[in-house]
């Protein structure tokens, strides 16, 4: 159902304006949320955000600046609102959820310079039960056909008290860094989303959606306080190289009246434009295994030679353990020409197209097809985005000749390492979030549609929900997953995953790859280990969402213990809901999700270091039902450095009116599957 009224407001520029027609202001539809727009005393326009009553957003500075054009930074009034409103439904091809509701109020403000020649901008805004959006839409105009972007005004004036949990911005390790829990003073630079607790309880997260030919913005603390949405540059300086007309990515702030409410938002991909690509029945969720745990452990090489992983025996032996456990996909790392020496900054060499000679890509294929199963191509460009281009469509072409349906792909450089080839073979080297790696993204997504690919880049540029547009965009990573744990310096604490879902999870999904058996891969004693219980990582599975998920560790780890393994084999990835249950950021969280196309409820609760005993209701269960609940949980002893391994895998009966008693220990988590069968 869509309801739409549109009243048309002019406010012409001969009358003297009383001050009250210089804003304008938008509530949501449940009216707690109130976003205010105005210009101040130098033509600059403003906002401000109230969430209850409570000011989340202070007095902020909106506009931006151009490398020869009059900017849109002052002299500027109001020209004209429109408002506008939106209450519909839309489907996800897969998800966290399938049905989700776009409901809205929208107000489009025009400024425009008071002098002559005009100047003029909109501004979008769109406020949602739980959070806002605004963006600029930059018309074509004398003058401005042609733009650079040197400099966006918008800032973030945030509320002095408040907490805040991020990661550093513009730092060589892009994405992956520990997150850190401070208040304001100590943030210089900070990727978005960035997440905020204001002493009243009120959640805010702040980040970006529908990136497209823009470039995505770090939050920049210019003054106390004040964050202003510093966009990355190219390698020459400009922020933006535009044409009008233009828009920039929407700018969020979701809102919460709890740490959970951030969870069950779905503002960022109500942002986003519909599914561009029409059927997308080619783009398939599922699980995987792989050749890959062992590399990053020193067991495997990516690169040629005795300990080379991707041999075609090795691989068929991976296919075999997918066969035999329902695994639809096997991801194979280090295939193809180009590894051998220092992989990460020979980016030039690899080639897409040719494998090693202990690698045999169609007698792999062939194998694979008669198993039911898909191998999962893998394309490493080190940054050489150039390089990648050249080959892409041949790459794609050659999977799809194979059968393949996804392609992992990665991006390792250091952040501001993305080689840029120019027409006369020069090299520049950009940033990963900068609008010229933006694009790549989308190059590579729309070539890989034609070949009926989907894509989980590693080392990518961030989340802003365009999976909704291209659902071949099935995963990412972007944060510090699980590889860290067999060499990360330090592993992620056990905090890390009790923080993911409220901070990097908000963008979309990852692919953390969890299910690592072997915690203590290296001795009881080294410090490179996974801290947190068995249990813990089969939670992962609900907790972080992510349409494809692997199971990560090597074969023979999961043979051993094929009851844990159980829980890997059953779960989904694939949602008809998602609801996050409870949680606090940092501490713990407990989500829970219906199987797409069945009647099982999945349940996955984890905590940080500490131990926590919790009571769920389970009303979220449906009437009328008694579920089966097979539960693998902490046993008594668990610990996740004294005793990860103590697992209970359990069953009892339930139904929506019971409460669930659960202790998760120290490090620990807890995976349930509520089934009717
Ligand atoms: C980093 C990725 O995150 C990891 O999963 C992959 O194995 C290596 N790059 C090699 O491509
Ligand atoms: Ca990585």
């Amino acid at each position: 159902m869509t309801r739409t009224t549109t009243i048309l407001t002019l406010f012409l520029a001969a009358f003297a304006l009383p001050g009250s027609l210089w804003s304008a202001e938008l509530r949501s539809p449940d009216g707690e949320i109130a976003f205010a727009v105005d210009v101040d005393g130098k033509g600059t326009p403003r906002y401000s955000v109230t969430y209850r009553g409570e000011t989340v957003i202070e007095d902020s500075r909106l506009g931006m600046r151009f490398e020869e054009q009059h900017g849109f930074d002052s002299g500027l009034r109001i020209s004209a609102t429109r408002e506008d409103e939106n209450d519909t439904a839309w489907e996800q091809p897969w998800g966290e959820r399938k049905s989700v509701v776009d409901r809205h109020n929208e107000l489009l403000v025009g400024f425009e310079s008071r002098e002559r020649p005009t100047r003029r901008f909109d501004l979008r805004i769109r406020v949602f039960d739980d959070g806002v959006g605004f963006r600029y839409e930059v018309p074509k105009q004398p003058g401005y056909s042609k733009v650079n972007i040197v400099d966006e005004l918008t800032e973030f004036h945030l509320p002095a008290e408040a907490t805040a949990w991020w990661i550093p911005g513009r730092r060589f390790n892009r994405y992956e860094y520990l997150y850190n829990t401070t208040g304001l003073e100590e943030i210089g630079m900070a990727h978005t989303p960035m997440t905020l607790r204001l002493p009243s309880g009120t959640h805010l997260s702040i980040h970006e959606a529908a990136l497209v030919d823009y470039a995505a913005f770090v939050l920049d603390q210019r003054r106390p306080n004040v964050f202003q949405a510093n966009l990355t540059p190219w390698s020459d300086g400009i922020r933006v190289k535009a044409e009008t007309p233009f828009k920039s990515s929407w700018r969020t702030i979701q809102i919460a009246p709890d740490a959970k409410g951030l969870l069950n938002s779905s503002l960022i991909l109500n942002l986003n434009e519909p599914n561009a690509l029409g059927d997308v029945s080619w783009v398939e969720p599922g699980k995987y295994v792989g050749i890959w745990w062992g590399m990053h452990l020193g067991v495997n090489t990516w690169g040629s030679g005795p300990k080379h992983g991707a041999t075609t025996e090795e691989t068929k032996r991976y296919i075999d353990f997918a066969a035999k456990y329902g695994f639809d996909g096997v991801l194979v790392e280090g295939w193809n020409i180009g590894w051998d020496g220092d992989w990460y900054s020979n980016g030039d060499v690899f080639s897409f197209t040719e494998a090693y000679p202990d690698f045999d890509l169609e007698e792999i294929t062939d194998y694979a097809a008669d198993k039911g199963v898909r191998l999962i191509g893998h394309h490493e460009t080190s940054g050489a985005v150039t390089n990648y281009e050249r080959q892409m469509s041949q790459a794609y072409e050659l999977y799809e000749s194979l059968g393949v349906r996804k392609v992992k792909t990665g991006y390792v450089a250091d952040a501001g390492g993305i080689k840029r080839v120019d027409e006369n073979g020069v090299a520049h080297y950009e940033w990963h979030d900068g609008q010229f790696n933006v694009n790549h993204h989308l190059r590579a997504l729309k070539e890989a549609a034609e070949h009926k690919i989907s894509l989980n880049p590693h080392e990518p540029i961030k989340d802003t929900g365009l999976r909704r547009t291209y659902p071949n965009w099935l995963s990412r990573e972007g944060a510090r997953g699980q590889e860290y744990n067999a060499w990360g310096e330090p592993p992620n604490p056990p905090e890390h995953t009790a923080i993911l879902p409220y901070t990097r999870m908000l963008s979309g999904p990852m692919d953390f790859t969890p299910g690592i058996f072997d915690l203590t891969f290296k001795g009881e004693d080294s410090p490179f280990r996974v801290k947190t219980t068995l249990a813990k990582q089969l939670a992962l599975y609900v907790v972080i969402y992510s349409p494809i998920q692997m199971a990560a560790d090597l074969p023979e780890n999961y043979e051993e213990r094929l009851d844990a393994f159980q829980f890997i084999v059953d779960v989904p990835t694939d949602w008809e809901e998602s609801i996050a249950l409870a949680g606090e950021v940092g501490d713990f969280v407990v989500m829970t999700r219906k199987e797409r196309d069945g009647d099982d409820w999945y349940l996955g609760a984890l905590t940080d270091e500490e131990e926590r005993e919790l009571s769920l209701p389970l009303s979220f269960l449906d009437s009328g039902t008694t579920y089966t609940a097979e539960i693998y949980r902490d046993g008594d002893d668990a610990h996740w450095h004294d005793d990860p391994y103590d697992l209970v895998i359990e069953q009892r009966e339930f139904s929506r009116d019971d409460v669930l008693d659960l202790r998760l220990a120290a490090g620990g988590g807890a995976a349930i599957r509520f089934t009717t069968e």
